[in-house]
């Protein structure tokens, strides 16, 4: 063993002590079985027996039969149609930061524009120097970035505001998604048609049948925003914006104008529906608060939870579950075991993006008792996400979008989870 290390570079070398120190810590863990009995091993399965489907037989991969549970779903009595509609992420079969394209929450005003790229243009005017008009092979000659962001409907969770009642964070907290974007900073596409003085804020419209529209202003449309045109290395899909979506990060996911096809500046906001009558937040003596765009820190446990309870028994669990915040990076996630009396910091694992999923884990001993589950994230800007009852002292019965509040799940005796708040 001592000769073998001799030719490994000293990062290989301390892998490896690495490892075997952590088999030692391992060891005795009770998580594995003995093999005998377990047939599934000890006796050559079809699979391992005949050969599989060739090479062309999947041209576009798909997942594993065995994982067709893993869909996003809908919630038929929120909406009386699909048209106008909203389906949820199954955040609780997730791991890591990414969501699949395949996925990502869908909300649509007027069903999913199948777009052919070819007679796509995003056109730009108003207060401009020069008006114009892209196609898509004019977008790709611009300067692109890679960037990953969350995007969260401004109504997640509203159904939760008044008190617990979807049983699943794929329905309380699955309007999000986090994804990987390609494309051309906005800054660019504005500098190119010259901005006027006088121009403060953009329009920015869908090709859809509902031509969504909403107001941004220009200080975020020449610092962050983006015009993508593919999601986690490929082109966006048809749900999400094909071919051209606007990215706004960190803000509500209804000013993410999918299917992009004019940009308008002008001096001063639209006041549209979709943001005087929609998405604008309630409050207890009747006035409305507007122009709550940033989507501030918040975090759940996906796992155990309603549609994942626990099935393995007492002992050694992994808790799990995804923290953002559209303020920046998330710098801590907390957990509490006993409904927020004591609480213990979560392991954040992978990267640390601003305006990005995180996922934090807990591991710990589960005794078999009852347990009331609660995580609450801090952002890199010192939020700390509130409880339920804070959020509604401030703002009333009668909000809907923005609930950031902390989650909490039962778990029985029998690993069995249910939303639940605690009062
Ligand atoms: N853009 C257009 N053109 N039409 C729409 O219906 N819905 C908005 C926004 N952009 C919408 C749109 C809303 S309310 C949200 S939350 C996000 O898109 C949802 O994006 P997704 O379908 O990719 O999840
Ligand atoms: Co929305």
């Amino acid at each position: 063993m001592a000769e073998r290390q001799q030719v490994l570079s000293p990062s290989r070398r301390g892998f490896l002590t690495g490892g075997l120190m952590g088999a030692a810590a391992l060891a005795g863990t009770g998580l594995a079985r003995a093999s005998e009995g377990e047939e599934v091993i000890t006796e050559i399965q079809d699979w391992n027996r005949y050969p599989g489907d060739g090479v062309d037989a999947r041209p576009y991969g798909q997942p594993s039969q065995f994982e067709a549970h893993v869909v996003r779903k809908n919630v038929p009595w929120l909406t009386s149609d699909s048209i106008s509609s909203i389906n949820f992420t199954p955040l609780h079969e997730l791991d890591g930061i990414i969501t699949p394209n395949g996925l990502c929450f869908e909300r649509h005003h007027a069903g999913i524009a199948e777009i052919e790229p070819g007679s796509h243009r995003l056109m730009i005017n108003g207060l401009v120097d020069r008006q114009l008009v892209f196609t898509m092979a004019d977008l790709k000659r611009f300067p692109r970035e890679n960037r990953i962001f969350f995007l969260e409907c401004a109504a997640n969770s509203g159904m939760e505001w008044r008190g617990a009642q979807l049983n699943g964070c794929q329905f309380t907290h699955g309007m999000i998604h986090c994804v990987a974007y390609t494309g051309v900073r906005l800054k660019y596409l504005l500098e190119e048609a010259g901005v006027k003085t006088a121009g403060k804020w953009l329009l920015a419209e869908g090709a859809d049948a509902s031509a969504m529209t909403r107001s941004i202003p220009m200080e975020k449309a020449l610092d962050d925003c983006m015009v993508a045109f593919a999601m986690n290395g490929e082109a966006l899909r048809p749900e999400q914006g094909y071919p051209i979506r606007l990215v706004v990060p960190g803000w509500e996911g209804n000013m993410w104008i999918k299917w992009l096809r004019r940009l308008e500046v002008g001096d001063e906001p639209w006041e549209q529906r979709e943001e005087t009558s929609k998405y604008t937040d309630l409050l207890a003596n009747g006035k409305a608060r507007r122009h709550t765009w940033v989507m501030d820190v918040k975090s759940v446990i996906t796992n155990p939870s309603p549609q994942a309870p626990i099935t393995h028994g007492k002992g050694a669990m992994v808790l799990s579950g995804l923290a953002w915040s559209g303020n920046g990076a998330i710098s801590r996630v907390d957990v509490s075991i006993d409904g927020g009396r004591n609480w213990h910091a979560a392991r954040i694992d992978g990267p640390s993006l601003p305006m990005a999923l995180h996922r934090f884990y807990y591991e710990f001993d589960w005794d078999g008792s009852e347990l009331f589950l609660q995580s609450r994230a801090i952002d890199d800007r010192g939020f700390i996400q509130p409880t339920k009852e804070q959020l509604r002292s401030v703002r009333g019965p009668n909000s809907i979008y923005h609930n950031n509040g902390i989650q909490t799940w039962h778990v029985d005796g029998e690993g069995v989870v249910e939303n639940v708040e605690i009062s």
